[in-house]
């Protein structure tokens, strides 16, 4: 299994905070933010890491994270050259991937929960992690609706009627077919290639299984979120 931190994007809902940097490189209480999905993926058992980044702050990442030999893994970069979406990844980790299943986060999602069960046994097909959140909420996300059985019956990016509350978090496990599914995707009406056509395609194969986030998960994308999130993370660190 290899892993991917997707942290590209400009993210301009961020701004000021964003001018100067990257978000992932933004303070979560005492740690830059992707720390907390690298240690996702590392608890997850994962050794060999792909970071994706933007152009303007690549070499910060480097600075900031090195070789890997620190973490324990061997860390490689690639850099996404415009926000085209999270499929990107899979095209550009191509070569990284190789032959093998690959688990993308994005580099603004932080989890508490251990995922090296979900990660380590996976077999093939894709799967997913779901987190129930408010009416509201679900909008900002792609939504999952599950049968009875937990079984998902449709994904829908961004929908105005959310047919759920699950919201589809920032963590992905993919067989090696990923690679070619990414290749047949067209950009969406924001010119990006969506993750959600992804999960789609899995979906139609029948091969799409889907997870629960039993802990918190924050989407540390918009200053409420970030705020929370900080806030989180100084509380589990204090009652340590
Ligand atoms: C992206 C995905 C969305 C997912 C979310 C999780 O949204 O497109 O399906 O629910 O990440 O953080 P974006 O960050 O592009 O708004």
């Amino acid at each position: 299994m290899k892993g991917i931190v997707l942290a590209g994007g400009r993210a301009t809902r961020l701004r000021p905070l964003t001018k100067v940097t990257s978000k992932q490189l933004l303070p979560v209480y005492n740690k830059p933010m992707i720390y907390y999905p690298l240690n996702t993926l590392i608890r997850g058992g994962i050794k060999e890491i792909l970071i994706i980044v933007a152009p303007d702050n690549a070499g910060d990442f480097l600075k900031l994270l090195g070789s890997g030999r620190e973490f324990g893994c061997k860390f490689t970069y690639e850099i996404q050259e415009k926000a085209e979406g999270l499929a990107q990844a899979f095209l550009i980790g191509e070569n990284f991937i190789g032959n093998d299943n690959v688990t993308l986060i994005l580099g603004d999602n932080i989890f508490v929960d251990d995922f090296s069960d979900s990660i380590q046994n996976f077999q093939s097909g894709g799967r997913v992690f779901a987190k129930k959140v408010s009416d509201n909420d679900a909008k900002r996300y792609g939504v999952v609706e599950i049968d009875d059985n937990k079984k998902a019956l449709s994904i829908e990016e961004k929908p105005e009627n959310p047919k759920s509350n699950y919201a589809v978090t920032g963590l992905y496990v993919y067989d090696n077919s990923v690679i070619q599914k990414a290749k047949t995707l067209k950009p969406s009406d924001r010119g990006e290639l969506e993750i959600t056509d992804v999960n789609n395609l899995f979906l139609n194969e029948g091969t799409l299984d889907v997870r629960f986030v039993e802990g918190p998960w924050f989407d540390a994308g918009t200053f409420e979120s970030l705020f929370e999130a900080g806030q989180f993370i100084r509380n589990l660190e204090n009652n340590k």
